[in-house]
């Protein structure tokens, strides 16, 4: 038996319908998209930890300088009992936050990839037995349902992954956060920033090709869960800055034209050649947006700190005090 607590509020068959659903849609519209939360399978959390260690993946190392900075600012700010983690996969940068907070007791990662989170709360545990960890398989972009935890809060969601989902959805994702907190509580929110498209597309297409590997995982899940017979020799990984967005977007392209099969779905799904697959935006920020879009959610921003370089952005915001 684990030492930790791990729930999941994702019925194991809602994970599955939501995939047929998701593929479904994604793949007879056109262009054609698959939904980024469907890379992070046990192989596709692996690929991701290697991504964070590219020489051309900025983001990781910039907000790691920042949190190590900054984490007794955030301590003092916030004295926070209870952290929570949106998206935590190896809680690898949270151990800096962790040590800094004298007065934890309880730390709830929250993510899509049961093996990353069960590896995660395995290793912290062994290293700080006396914290309370409750890990927790759940959708944040569905309803988030927390185990009750002793405040204040302190919910922090890193890596830049609030640049995954498209504006709308980060909306509705900010309220459902918003609600989540009481005043006293705080998000603190990591956001990668606008710079030169020179730095960016590297980051998102290495030399090493593990990028790529990491974006055509997706196909491998939809293969191995829904009998897909796709070949990811068939697609070039594809990463563009798009300008007006200020986003990255990532794309697969059929190399030739060619049909797949899915029989799970009973659909035959055609692609023309050159024809790409949307399978993630990587939105980067400036300030202005960041605050815009807080306060939208009705959270104002309390903090922003940046690495030396300007590469990466951590706020910390909360709901308005009681009057
Ligand atoms: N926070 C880590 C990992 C970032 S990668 C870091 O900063 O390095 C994004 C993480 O979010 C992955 O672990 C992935 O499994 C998780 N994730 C992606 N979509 C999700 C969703 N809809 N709900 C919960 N977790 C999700
Ligand atoms: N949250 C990460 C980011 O936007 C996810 C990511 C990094 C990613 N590299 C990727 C997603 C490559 C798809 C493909 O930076």
């Amino acid at each position: 038996m684990s030492p930790f607590q791990l729930t999941r509020t994702l019925p194991e068959n809602a994970t599955d319908a939501a995939l047929r659903a998701d593929v479904r849609q994604g793949l007879t519209r056109t262009p054609k998209t698959l939904p980024p939360k469907w890379f992070y399978d046990a192989r596709g959390s692996e690929l991701f930890e290697e991504i964070t260690a590219l020489p051309e993946y900025y983001p990781t190392r910039a907000e790691r300088e920042i949190l190590v900075a900054r984490a007794d600012d955030i301590a003092e700010a916030t004295r926070a009992r209870t952290l929570i983690e949106l998206g935590s996969g190896s809680s690898e940068k949270t151990r800096h936050l962790l040590d800094a907070l004298p007065g934890l007791i309880s730390y709830i990662p929250v993510d899509v990839s049961g093996t990353a989170l069960t590896a995660a709360a395995d290793a912290l545990l062994a290293e700080r037995p006396q914290l309370a960890v409750h890990a927790l398989i759940a959708d944040f972009t569905r309803e988030l349902a927390l185990p009750a935890s002793p405040g204040p809060r302190l919910v922090v969601f890193l890596g830049g992954t609030i640049g995954n989902l498209l504006p709308p959805e980060r909306a509705g994702f900010l309220r459902s956060v918003r609600d989540l907190l009481q005043p006293g509580d705080h998000l603190l929110l990591g956001t990668d920033l606008v710079k030169d498209e020179s730095v960016l597309v590297p980051a998102y297409d290495d030399a090493t090709g593990v990028t790529a590997a990491f974006n055509k995982n997706v196909l491998s899940v939809i293969a191995r869960e829904l009998g897909a017979d796709f070949d990811p020799a068939d697609f070039d990984h594809v990463a563009v800055w798009d300008r007006e967005n200020e986003w990255i977007e990532m794309r697969l392209r059929a190399r030739r034209a060619f049909t797949v099969k899915i029989p799970e779905l009973q659909l035959v799904v055609p692609f023309a050649a050159g024809e790409e697959i949307r399978t993630e935006v990587s939105a980067k920020f400036r300030q202005e947006r960041v605050r815009t879009e807080l306060d939208a959610a009705g959270l104002s921003l309390h903090h922003w700190w940046t690495d030396p370089d300007g590469r990466f952005a951590l706020s910390l915001s909360g709901p308005p005090a009681r009057p």
